[in-house]
């Protein structure tokens, strides 16, 4: 049989780590990550990345525990190596407007296009949550501060600081908002007065893909009688770092049910 050729759309987090799991789990399948943008310009470059369990209202809270444990004991074992390979993906530059356009050319699509599935499979039940941030140079902090309700951080990465924030429901504008950039500044100054020293502030806007639960789920789309296999994964809303290897791993796993199936319908198919 020829190797499968799984496509996943999104290259966020979420998009890579599942692409990385689907690699482990199914080594003879051929990965080929389809997107429109890839780092830095993602969602997921605009997070802070700070493992934090967020509640997803509608996903079972063993559920959510798992996810997030599955994460941090990965997560904690690779610390401090540089380990995210991309062997064995092929990364593809490009939107996709309908899923249908990768109907013949891969045999599962698996959707990781974060916010982007609010248009590309008419999800309305996902939507956007604004975040602005600062990222700045001040390699003098090194310990992170958050204030009481979590809507001003300063949380230090490798490189940069991340300064925030914002929540903002349901607005769609990618563009910073100039007096948002001074508040935020503003506000993490009086939590660390050195701050006013920082360097090369840069401004970063990322939209939350949010929804009541994450989408985790295989489906079968079908069109005059042609199907097309899909596996979803997206709607990771402010916790998409602090889940992705749980989630990516649980992706994989469904991608293996459609591999089975496949390969079921396909000895069917002889007989
Ligand atoms: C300010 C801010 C701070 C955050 N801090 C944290 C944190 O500390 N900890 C944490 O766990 N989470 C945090 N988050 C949340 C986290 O960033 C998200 O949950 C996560 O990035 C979602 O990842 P994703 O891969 O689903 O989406 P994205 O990173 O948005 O990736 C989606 C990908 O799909 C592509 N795409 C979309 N539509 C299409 C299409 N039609 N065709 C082709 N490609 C398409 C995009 O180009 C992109 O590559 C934060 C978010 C923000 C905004
Ligand atoms: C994977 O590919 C190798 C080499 O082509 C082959 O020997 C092996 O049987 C394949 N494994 C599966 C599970 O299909
Ligand atoms: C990110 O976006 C900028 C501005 O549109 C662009 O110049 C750059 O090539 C993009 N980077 C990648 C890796 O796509
Ligand atoms: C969306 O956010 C921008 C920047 O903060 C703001 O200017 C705009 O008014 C907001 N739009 C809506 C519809 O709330």
């Amino acid at each position: 049989m020829a190797a499968l050729k799984v496509a996943v759309v999104g290259a966020g987090v979420i998009g890579l780590s599942t692409a990385l799991c689907i690699m482990e789990t199914c080594p003879n399948c051929s990965v080929t990550i389809l997107s429109e943008q890839f780092s830095p310009n993602t969602t997921s470059d605009v997070a802070a990345g700070m493992l934090i369990p967020h509640t997803y209202p509608d996903t079972p809270i063993h559920v959510q525990k798992q996810w997030f444990k599955e994460t941090f004991t990965y997560l904690f074992a690779i610390s401090n190596s540089a380990e995210a390979s991309e062997a064995g993906i092929h990364l593809v530059s490009g939107k996709v407007a309908d899923l249908w356009e990768l109907h013949g050319k891969y045999d599962i699509i698996v959707n990781c296009a974060g916010i982007g599935a609010h248009q590309l499979v008419g999800d309305k039940k996902l939507l956007p949550i604004r975040g602005q941030v600062l990222k700045v140079h001040a390699p003098w902090v090194k310990n992170f501060i958050r204030d009481g309700d979590g809507l001003t951080y300063i949380y230090p990465g490798i490189h940069r600081i991340t300064l925030g924030g914002t929540r903002e429901k349901e607005n769609w504008t990618l563009s910073p908002d100039p007096g948002t950039t001074k508040d935020i500044f503003d506000r993490c100054c009086s939590l660390e007065p050195s701050l006013w020293g920082a360097q090369d502030i840069q401004v970063k806007v990322g939209l939350r893909p949010s929804r009541q639960c994450v989408r985790l789920q295989r489906e079968v789309l079908s069109q005059g009688g042609v199907k097309l296999l899909v596996v979803h994964n997206y709607g990771h809303g402010a916790g998409g770092f602090s889940v992705h290897r749980g989630t990516a791993k649980e992706a994989a796993g469904l991608v293996g049910e459609c591999i089975a199936a496949l390969q079921g319908s396909s000895s069917k198919a002889k007989l």
